[in-house]
């Protein structure tokens, strides 16, 4: 009997479980029946822009937190597919930091190429996973929008590739209810331009917040405050940016800090991170962990201790991205192809504290970048995903870092040399404070 292999969410992370197989099949391997189930009607997960916020047309929770005008927050150079660099698909060499339209496209483009569109079912959110211990399958209940039926199918083998940045984690400040202005999520953010001419009050000092307050402010915000809870960003902020104490209440449209500042604000954006969310799954498999680098019961961050047939991919906080997700669908891969072994529980579980205890004693981002390498690079030596100067990504990271440090609203400005190909990224045309059109086609013009 073939096996059978349930794929959840056809993301950067599903696609690459599907083109991981099809890698194997294209080399001769027998592969098991794939089937992946997404809940939009497109693949591409969070690359995949949707103008809806709240729920979609079929009353579900709309997976999109991406905006309009986001541009790659890190070098393209960290994050390329080892198996298809961005000169193979745009026939030439392009910027750093491409917008989200051109990153969708580059995505999509290899797995066009390895023609796995028909396995998606599109439409499809999974409704429930659980595991019968006497068959030893997993029963995946799915919800078909299209025909407007639910139904369940038995698999051999789950992958949760669901994502984890989708699931807004909302605190609430005092006076909320009675602000004069809109209160949102990150999530919920789509367009800069609403704020224009706004005061506005940004909760959080992660990537969100950086670049939401960035984007604000590329296209006109009246000023930017930021709030923190830990500490401020301590960039080089523009003169109408500034990094305050926590809030400590709102009212009407006076925002008090907890030093005892105040700020009139139009509008409070929480940048204030997302929550592992996996409500389809059965308690007894379901992840549960805060955004870090080593979840918790992932056995080489992807197998689930406890039963390793089920498998969860991109769960961890993310400096590598799409080169990450392939190295863990390569290695589950090679598992369910019994190709790779997995050891007791007990073993794996010691594994899964040591990376931990080497987490918990990461002293600053660039440990956990050079971290979260030796990690990919760990899946990677185990299976045939083509290998590639790994240190190389690493540097790109490390230069990114540094001119952030020297001017946060000019680098993405710079360019990087590709880990693959070895080229040098040329400059954009425009830089990205003047560059207002995010769309492909602006971005792949050689002049300005
Ligand atoms: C605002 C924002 C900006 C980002 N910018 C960058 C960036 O510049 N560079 C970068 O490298 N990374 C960025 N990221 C990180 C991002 O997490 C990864 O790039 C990538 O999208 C993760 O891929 P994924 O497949 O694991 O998850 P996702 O992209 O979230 O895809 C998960 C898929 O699963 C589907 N799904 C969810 N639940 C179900 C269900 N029950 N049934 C069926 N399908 C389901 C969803 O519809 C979705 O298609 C950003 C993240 C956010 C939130
Ligand atoms: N392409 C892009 O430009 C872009 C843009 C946006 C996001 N992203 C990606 O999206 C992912 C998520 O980033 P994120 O910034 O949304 O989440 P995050 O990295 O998890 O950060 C969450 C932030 O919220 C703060 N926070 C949480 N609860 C709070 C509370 N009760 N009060 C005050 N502050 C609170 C945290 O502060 P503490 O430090 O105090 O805990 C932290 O600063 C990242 O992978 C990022 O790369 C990319």
């Amino acid at each position: 009997m073939t096996k059978r292999v349930a794929i959840i969410g056809a993301g950067p992370s599903g696609l690459a479980q599907l083109r991981a197989f099809q890698s194997a099949k294209e080399q001769g391997a027998q592969i098991p029946e794939v089937v992946c189930f997404e809940k939009q009607s497109n693949w591409g997960g969070l690359w995949n822009y949707s103008w809806r916020t709240g729920l979609d047309q079929y009353g579900e929770p709309v997976h999109c937190s991406m905006y309009r005008y986001l541009w790659s927050n890190g070098p393209k150079e960290g994050l390329e597919f080892a198996d298809y660099s961005f000169e193979e698909h745009f026939g030439r060499p392009i910027a750093s930091y491409p917008p989200r339209a051109v990153l969708f496209d580059y995505i999509e483009g290899r797995v066009k190429k390895a023609g796995v569109r028909h396995l998606i079912r599109f439409d499809s959110p999974v409704r429930n996973v659980s595991y019968d211990e006497d068959s030893g399958m997993f029963n995946v209940t799915v919800q078909d929008h299209a025909n407007d039926v639910e139904y369940t199918e038995n698999f051999d083998y789950v992958i949760v590739a669901s994502g984890h940045f989708s699931t807004p984690n909302v605190p609430e400040f005092p006076g909320f209810e009675s602000f004069n202005g809109r209160v949102l999520h990150a999530h919920d953010f789509r367009d800069a331009l609403e704020y224009k001419d706004k005061d506005i009050l940004i909760i959080g000092t992660s990537y969100s917040a950086e670049d939401v307050g960035s984007q604000c402010w590329k296209y006109g915000a009246k000023t930017i405050t930021v709030s923190h809870r830990t500490a401020p960003m301590g960039y080089k902020w523009p003169d109408n940016w500034q990094e305050v104490p926590l809030l400590e209440k709102v009212e009407n449209n006076t925002a008090t800090f907890i030093d005892g500042t105040q700020k009139e604000v139009d509008a409070i954006i929480l940048c204030t991170g997302y929550l592992h969310h996996f409500p389809f799954m059965s308690e007894n498999l379901r992840l549960k962990s805060n955004n870090r680098l080593y979840p918790v019961s992932l056995y080489n961050g992807v197998v689930w201790e406890h039963n390793p047939k089920l498998m969860y991919l991109g769960m961890q906080d993310q400096w590598f991205t799409f080169n990450m997700f392939d190295a863990q669908a390569w290695y589950a891969r090679d598992v369910i192809l019994g190709r790779l072994s997995v050891p007791s529980e007990e073993e794996m579980h010691a594994d899964i504290d040591h990376w931990r205890e080497v987490e918990d004693n990461i002293e600053d981002d660039y440990g956990a970048i050079a971290y979260q390498g030796d990690y990919t690079l760990k899946l990677m030596d185990m299976t045939d995903y083509p290998p590639f100067d790994i240190s190389g990504a690493v540097q790109a990271f490390l230069e990114w870092k540094k001119h952030k440090k020297e001017n946060i609203m000019t680098f993405r400005d710079h360019g990087y040399k590709s880990a693959l190909t070895g080229t040098m990224a040329p400059a954009h045309h425009t830089p990205w404070k003047d560059a207002l059109d995010d769309s492909l086609e602006s971005y792949l013009k050689t002049d300005a």
